[in-house]
């Protein structure tokens, strides 16, 4: 069925690569960004690579008229809502910062979105809504708590759709859970494109192949692992742009969680190992003390969406590093080369 989709961060890592699923599967796609953490060249890309035209708006969601006046003057029938700022070290150093951006911002886009009667919403939540996980792997029915104001303005959103839901049944909602999105388009010309010094794993030792950096610190190898460093449950984030489209074919009323994950294990030491097979380089690294904050295994129990949704992740940890490196090598600098 193809729809006229508003895709808020459609110029961040994730949703440029699902701005290209929902073009390809004839949708019409209405981008709203503010580029505080993103390029214009990644539309420009994302028109190149589906050959077909992105409606952009260049404005910030926290202004609540901006996110009125985009239902005044689109059709928009669904909304898959990424914009938000997600750096975990970031938001303990401006809580407040991450607060107004990630609930105002939302806030403001579901009271548009009430006003303009559209009720189809998808949202960007984090396996991070899990805290530090007692069940592997963990379920949709685990029990929740954020460890970090990032996290706790996911599980917040999550609270204020569930109530929404409830208060008028013409709301269909979806919380998606990611779990440690990687990889890249396999054009290798769009893909995550950090700024400054990566925060996660796969993008800083992409970095280190390529050169840009002279080691990976491991954080930590004296977790309760296999090999003591942490284990992560790595998604291609193609498998997650299509699971976008999935949760978009399957909406239900109330508010519904999904856990997208492969249900897959990967240590840092598997990642490290992996990246210097995809590369052809060496990827030098150092043992380091835990990052605070850290958990020694994530990994999803995705069942329910590959039941519900009819969605699975099937791109296996080669094609996840295959196609990172691809972007990383063919723009060593990301959307600036
Ligand atoms: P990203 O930073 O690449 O994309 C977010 C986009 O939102 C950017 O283009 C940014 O410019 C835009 N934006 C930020 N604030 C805005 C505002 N006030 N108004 C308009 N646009 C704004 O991040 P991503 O990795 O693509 O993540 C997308 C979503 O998925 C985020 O909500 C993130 O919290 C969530 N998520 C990401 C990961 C991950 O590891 N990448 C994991 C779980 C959940
Ligand atoms: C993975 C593993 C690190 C960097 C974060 C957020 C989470 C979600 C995804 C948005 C861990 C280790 C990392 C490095 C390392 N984002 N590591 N050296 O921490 O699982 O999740 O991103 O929702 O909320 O917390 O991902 O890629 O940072 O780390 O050793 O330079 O790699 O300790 O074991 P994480 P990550």
């Amino acid at each position: 069925m193809s729809r006229t989709i508003l895709v808020t961060g459609g110029a961040g890592y994730i949703g440029s690569h699902t701005c290209i699923a929902l073009l390809e599967r004839g949708n019409t796609v209405v981008v709203v960004d503010d580029f505080s953490n993103s390029s214009r060249r990644a539309i420009e890309t994302v028109e190149a690579l589906s050959g077909q035209g992105v409606e952009l708006i260049d404005a910030d969601l926290t202004d609540p008229a901006a996110a009125t006046s985009i239902f005044a003057d689109h059709r928009i029938e669904a909304v898959v809502h990424f914009a938000g700022l997600k750096a975990v070290g970031e938001s303990w150093e401006q809580p407040l910062r991450y607060y107004q951006t990630n609930l105002g911002s939302t806030m403001n886009l579901l009271d548009a979105m009430a006003k303009a009667e559209v009720f189809d919403f998808v949202f960007s939540s984090s396996a991070t809504v899990y805290g530090d996980p007692e069940v592997l792997p963990i379920p949709e029915t685990a029990s929740l708590g954020a460890t970090n104001p990032y996290g706790r303005t996911k599980l917040m959103i999550e609270e204020i759709c569930r109530d929404i839901a409830k208060s008028d049944d013409r709301w269909r909602m979806t919380m998606l859970r990611y779990f440690n999105p990687v990889g890249a388009h396999p054009s290798g010309d769009l893909g995550e494109d950090p700024s400054g010094p990566p925060n996660n794993l796969v993008p800083f030792v992409m970095q280190v192949a390529v050169g840009r950096r002279p080691m990976v610190n491991v954080y930590g190898n004296d977790y309760d692992t296999p090999d003591g460093t942490g284990v992560r449950d790595y998604i291609h984030v193609i498998d997650l742009a299509f699971g976008h489209l999935a949760a978009l074919e399957h909406l239900e009323h109330g508010c519904t969680e999904y856990n997208l994950g492969t249900g897959n294990g990967a240590s840092v030491l598997d990642i490290i190992e992996a990246a210097e097979l995809a590369s052809g380089r060496p990827v030098p690294y150092e043992i380091k003390p835990r990052r605070a904050g850290d958990i020694a295994t994530s990994l999803a129990d995705p069942r329910l969406a590959n039941e519900k949704l009819e969605w699975r992740a099937d791109r296996g940890m080669e094609s996840m590093l295959r196609d990172s490196w691809r972007w990383q090598s063919k723009h060593p600098n990301g959307f600036a080369d």
